[in-house]
């Protein structure tokens, strides 16, 4: 009990920082903006929901959805406005591009925090306040987590899910080449490790993919390197992104970079893990999705993987959350509203998730019904302490992670530590002010 309420405080303070009001359109009334008649059998129509989940693993998860959702709401047609690429990259702009120009989707993936606030400041998504409390409001979602899909009362976005992004995947069989067999305490015995399989020869003892993994990667070095409170003061008024603990973990970050592949912008994060998988790499950071490319390929965890946070960052969740929302103008509210309900549900979290390789956003669904790594992330989220992702838009807005993806995106070409410092320190300085 006292761990737990520990760790509500924790997870509160750590994400209050993209809880901040201003700048909101005026709350419209939740009584006003959510009223769930539907028949039973779903509302009718096409229901179009937008996502990046387009291939592989990703697609399973959403097709889990899809099946249940057909199944539930017989009366409605779903229709896969899915846009490929990881985290969002490709999707983000042709979703912006659609709100702008008044074509909404019936509902769109947001990540939980400050990208969803984005969208709440620009006034595209209009609050669900009566679905989440259908669902049974934060009697079944944590309160800090709804905190993060609130402004002023109004909740605007359901949750489906919550991924874990400080996790390190590896495979036993090319660690057994350089006789690895500890998990290494903190960032310079991990690179000690990576240089013993490198003389070893494992030519490519870490993978990375395009920027956006790049971007992850780094959040983990600095949660490393900084504690996760440092990391957290990151995002808060007063923030200093030119500190020695930014340039300690900067060095850090290029050093990991000598032992990963070469990568180019567009390569996606299948083929990142998929090396680790056939054993061509020992490492890859990636979020827990990374679980579900495993099961796709039919390894067995313990067996065929392993995994452990990011050295350094042991008892810390770097989390984030994919919700779900009902955009001003969608053509079909009312459907959108049924696949809220749908993706809320205690059922469709359970089948989403078991498919995602994320733990459900609601606490009453049991851990026992999922394998052991989603077991472990559950154990996880209840008892590190919580820091927010920068590359999932938990912890920055998508102007903010724009400007640090442009800053690691040319120092992936320069490898100047000096300027990448400057870099985020001049983005630290312009989105906070
Ligand atoms: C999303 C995950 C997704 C990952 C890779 C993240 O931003 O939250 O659901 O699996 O990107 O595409």
């Amino acid at each position: 009990m006292r761990a737990q309420a520990l760790v509500a405080v924790a997870f509160a303070a750590a994400l209050s920082l993209v809880g901040c009001s201003s700048g909101a359109p005026a709350a419209t009334s939740p009584a006003a903006t959510a009223a769930t008649s539907a028949p039973a059998g779903g509302a009718g129509g096409e229901v179009g929901v937008f996502t990046w989940w387009a291939d592989g693993s990703e697609k399973v998860g959403l097709q889990a959805l899809e099946t249940l959702f057909k199944e539930k709401y017989p009366n409605n047609t779903f229709v896969n406005l899915a846009v490929a690429g990881g985290a969002g990259t490709n999707a983000k702009a042709k979703l912006a591009a659609d709100l702008v120009n008044g074509n909404p989707p019936d509902s769109f993936q947001g990540h939980a925090g400050a990208e969803l606030q984005d969208y709440i400041r620009a006034d595209q998504i209009v609050a669900v306040n009566e679905v989440i409390d259908g669902l049974g409001g934060s009697s079944v979602f944590p309160q800090s987590l709804l905190d993060l899909l609130t402004v002023q009362g109004s909740i605007y976005s359901v949750p489906s899910n919550i991924h874990r992004a400080n996790v390190v995947w590896t495979n036993p069989e090319v660690l057994k080449k350089a006789s690895i067999t500890a998990e290494p305490a903190d960032i310079d015995a991990w690179l000690a490790d990576m240089a013993k399989l490198k003389a070893a020869g494992v030519s490519t003892p870490l993978t990375i993919g395009g920027t956006w993994t790049q971007v992850q990667l780094f959040e983990t070095v600095l949660i490393a390197d900084l504690g996760v409170d440092g990391y957290i003061a990151l995002f808060k008024e007063g923030a200093d992104w030119g500190s020695d603990g930014v340039k300690k973990a900067v060095a850090h970050y290029a050093k990991l970079l000598g032992y990963a592949n070469t990568a180019s912008d567009g390569d996606d994060w299948p083929g990142a893990i998929d090396a680790v998988i056939n054993g061509k790499a020992a490492y890859n950071v990636m979020g827990d999705w990374a679980v579900a490319e495993f099961a796709a390929k039919n390894k067995k965890d313990g067996v065929d993987y392993m995994y452990f946070p990011v050295p350094g960052t042991d008892g810390v969740f770097d989390f984030l959350a994919d919700s779900f929302t009902l955009p001003k103008g969608a053509k079909n509210a009312a459907g959108s509203k049924d696949w809220l309900n749908l993706i809320g549900s205690a059922e469709g979290q359970k089948a989403f998730n078991l498919a995602k390789g994320s733990i459900p956003a609601r606490t009453d669904v049991p851990a026992t019904d999922f394998p052991p790594y989603q077991q472990s992330a559950m154990e996880a989220f209840k008892s590190d302490k919580i820091a927010p992702s920068i590359a999932h838009g938990a912890a920055v807005s998508q102007a903010w992670n724009s400007d640090i993806s442009t800053a690691i995106s040319k120092f992936y070409a320069s490898k100047d530590q000096a300027t990448l410092v400057a870099d985020l320190v001049a983005a630290g300085t312009k989105n906070l002010a």
